[in-house]
Order: structure tokens, then sequence, then C-alpha cells
């Protein structure tokens, strides 16, 4: 954007420089001259203005984009070696460097993520994260970026075949989550006899294959994820909610919202945002 305003200057100052050439050259300053260097004069401010409001964007260390998540969400963020990779991380990576900064991820646990934001430890919550009212109440959220809902998965050859089934099973969610509140909410009807939290989907997933517990309320693709790596589990194709993905950023960092919109407009129109989700989304299925 600011590069586009500052080549639309140039070409202005360099039209009125060629109609003001056309005039003639009398001494005194013309009517076209006086023109022309107001409307450069013009077109100079101009530029700064944007100079200014895209520095007017900060972020909690200068030149970094901080994104606080939980990486044991795979296809959204996970580890490959020490490194946290999926399509969140591409969308950071993406989104940085829109801004002119520099991605830097912080792993935590999942109900940390918000925290982080409100208390400026990091500029945004990045963690295929739902967008919610009570979460709302702390935080703004960007335009959503992707489609979602809650899976139950459950062992190969399980009496459970719906969410009915889930009536009285003892079911594994990560802990604030909003499988956690859907299956923990008395109105939603689940019935659950218990609702055992773990820190992540794998560790469920372990719990699960053991016996301890008897399903688990996660994220769709997470779900399918998590039976694509282990033996034994299936994914089943209801879903409980539908809900959308978004960026998490400080209430008061309006400026942050607004330039994290922007660029992921801009990764929208481009198809890059789409390319980044076909990379990791089994399209087929
Ligand atoms: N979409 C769910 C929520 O917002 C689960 C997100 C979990 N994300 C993660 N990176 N572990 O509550």
């Amino acid at each position: 954007m600011k590069r586009f305003k500052t080549l639309t200057a140039v070409v202005l100052s360099c039209f009125f420089a060629v109609s003001a050439a056309g005039c003639g050259g009398s001494s005194s300053e013309t009517e076209g001259e006086a023109a022309e260097e107001e409307a450069v004069e013009d077109a100079a401010e101009e530029t700064e203005t944007d100079e200014a409001e895209a520095s007017a964007v900060t972020t909690v260390q200068d030149g970094l984009l901080i994104w606080g998540t939980n990486a044991a969400f795979e296809p959204y963020e996970y580890m490959e070696g020490d490194v946290v990779v999926g399509i969140d991380a591409e969308i950071a990576d993406a989104i940085a460097e829109k801004l002119g900064l520099t991605a830097q991820v912080e792993n935590m646990d999942f109900d940390a993520v918000i925290p982080s934001v409100t208390t400026g430890k990091v500029d945004i919550g990045l963690a295929g994260m739902t967008v919610n009212e009570e979460r709302l109440n702390n935080v703004n959220f960007s335009d959503p970026y992707v489609e979602a809902g809650q899976a139950i998965i459950v062992p190969e050859g399980s009496d459970i075949t719906s969410a009915a089934d889930l009536e009285g099973k003892i079911v594994g969610v990560q802990r604030g989550t909003t499988g956690d509140e859907y299956v923990s909410t008395e109105e939603n009807g689940i019935g659950a006899a218990s609702v055992e939290r773990f820190s992540n989907g794998p560790d469920a997933a372990q719990s699960l294959l053991t016996g301890k517990i008897d399903a688990i309320v996660l994220d769709n693709e997470p779900s399918k994820k998590i039976v694509a790596n282990s033996t034994g589990l299936v994914v089943l194709d209801e879903l409980l909610t539908s809900e959308e993905y978004a960026i998490a950023v400080a209430k008061e960092n309006t400026a942050l919202l607004d330039a994290i919109n922007e660029a992921l407009d801009e990764l929208e129109e481009s198809g890059e945002l789409q390319e980044i989700l076909d990379k990791y989304l089994n399209i087929e299925e």
C-alpha cells in the first residue's frame, strides 16, 4: 500500500513537471508553476502520512511480530524437530513479511495464549483459535481465515458412532478449548459422565489408546491428523459445532489489527492463503 502510494506521488509530480514545461518559459512564477508546486507538495505530504501510518504499527519488540501458539495442533501448528511449522506458522510469516517484520513464535499451553496477548507478552494469538463471545471480552479478533468444527475421535470398533452415544462416557478434550467448553456445557446435552482435560490432543490420544477415556472431542482437521498419525483410532463424520478461526490481537492495538486484516485480505486475494491451506489439509476428504 505504502509502495503504491509513493509510486502515485512520483507519477503525479512527473505529470505536473511535464505540463509545466509545456507552459513556456517565463521567468516569473506562472499559474501553472504555482499549481505544480502545490501538487508536488501535496503528494509529498501524502507520502509522509503513509510512512507515518506504516510505522504506527507498534509491536512488543521492534521489528518482530511475536505470535503465541500451542504447537501440538497439526496441521495448524506442530513441531518438526525444534521448529514450529504448519498453516499458522506460514500465515505468521506471510503477514510479518507484509508488515516489514520478522515472525517469532512463543510456544505455550493453549490456555495461556489469550492471557499472553492481553498482558503484552506476545503480539498476537495465532493458534487455530476459534472466535467466541468470551474471548471477545478480552481481545479483538481479525477477520476469520478458516472454518472448522468439533469432531469426535474413538477407538476403532467403539460403540460410540454419533454424538448421542457420548452420554455417560469419559470424554477427553484439550484444556481451555472450544471442545472443552462444548463438552463441559450442560445445555449441549452431551451428558458425558466425566470430562478429562489434557494439555493437548496428542496426549488425549495416548489416553484413548490405553483405554483410560472413551472418546476425544477436538477440532476436525487436527482430529484427522491424530488418527492418521496413530493406529486404531477413527474420527466420526459428524461435527458438533461450526466455528471460525481468527487471529487474536490486544484490544488497544487497533493499528496492528487493521494491518493484519489488510494483510489477510491481500493473502486471500492473491490466492496465497488458499495455497497454504491446500498444502496442509487433506482436500480429497
Ligand atoms: N479451535 C479451538 C479453540 O479455539 C482449539 C484450538 C487449539 N489450538 C491449539 N493450537 N492447540 O479453542
